[in-house]
């Protein structure tokens, strides 16, 4: 279980990076130990205390929670030897696809930080009829669901109201700050930022894999790219501590409109040069970008 972030006004707050690919030679995350301990300083650079180690665990990358386990007692003693200031706990990517076939203890062992959620994946290029029925099939085994970059998946460009009713069934949004920043293409761009503007998003997350490709970063690339402190805060820090304590997620701060339409207007000068409608429909939102989670 997690203890309490410290917050001091004068420096960056640390952050809490709930999704990132950290242990080596398990997934498509680094290859070695040099790697992990490289990714581990750029998280610690980027001001993440601590990291949720959520390797793959799918059909791909048959990971289990006994062996992750085993993969972050080891990485923390290195982390230890060398120095480095980032804090990991136990977690997993877990496959949407995979789920039917875990056993209930496996999952509670793939919990964030040994809470109670699960960070689950649904498929990026295949859409999932009734996806919110298997998420509720999750939820009432007894875990609580963490969605992992919804905007990155394309059931969720067919189907612009699922996410919303997956929140209202009780279950949260991670996003990746690639995303916001448009470093996955405009149309996940433009389907999370509907989601900021309409309340749907409660964590970001860097999905990191290395230190150059898929990087580290939570707090500096979104303030660059205009998101308010506020929210920042709330998804980086706020929300991931509670994630990880068990307690329910605080209220999301309200933010000035003003600071919102500046927003749309970077994020729109971004990719394509054509500034979006705060109303832009994530139906309209075409060929969702493929690869790995
Ligand atoms: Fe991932």
């Amino acid at each position: 279980m997690m203890t309490t972030v410290a917050a001091d006004a004068a420096t960056p707050r640390p952050v809490i990076d709930l999704h990132c690919h950290l242990l080596p030679g398990i997934d498509d995350g680094p290859a070695d130990v040099d790697g992990a301990l490289a990714l581990a300083r750029a998280h610690a650079s980027a001001g993440v205390e601590v990291a949720a180690c959520t390797p793959h665990v799918s059909w791909e990358h048959p990971n289990r929670a006994p062996g992750i386990a085993q993969g972050v007692d080891a990485l923390r003693r290195r982390l230890a030897d060398a120095d480095v200031p980032l804090r990991i706990v136990t977690g997993g990517e877990v496959a949407l696809t995979l789920v039917a076939e875990l056993a209930d203890d496996e999952l509670t062992g793939l919990h964030l930080g040994g809470g109670p959620w699960l960070l689950l994946e649904p498929p990026l290029g295949i859409p999932v009829p009734h996806l919110e029925g298997f998420v509720a099939d999750i939820q009432e085994r007894g875990h609580r669901v963490l969605v992992a970059h919804p905007e990155r998946c394309v059931s969720f460009h067919q189907d612009p109201g699922l996410l919303g009713r997956l929140v209202a069934q009780g279950a949260l949004a991670q996003a990746t700050v690639g995303s916001v920043t448009g470093a996955f293409g405009r149309p996940p761009q433009r389907l999370v930022g509907g989601w900021i503007r309409d309340g749907l998003v409660h964590v970001m997350a860097s999905d990191a894999h290395d230190v150059r490709r898929r990087p580290p970063g939570l707090a500096e690339p979104l303030r660059r790219a205009g998101q308010p402190d506020a929210l920042i805060d709330w998804w980086c820090r706020d929300v991931p501590r509670a994630i990880l304590d068990g307690a329910e997620p605080p209220e999301r701060p309200s933010v000035p409109p003003s600071t919102r339409r500046r927003w749309w207007r970077r994020a729109g000068r971004g990719a394509s040069g054509a500034t979006p409608t705060s109303g832009a429909d994530p139906a309209s939102v075409v060929r969702p970008q493929r690869g790995a989670g």
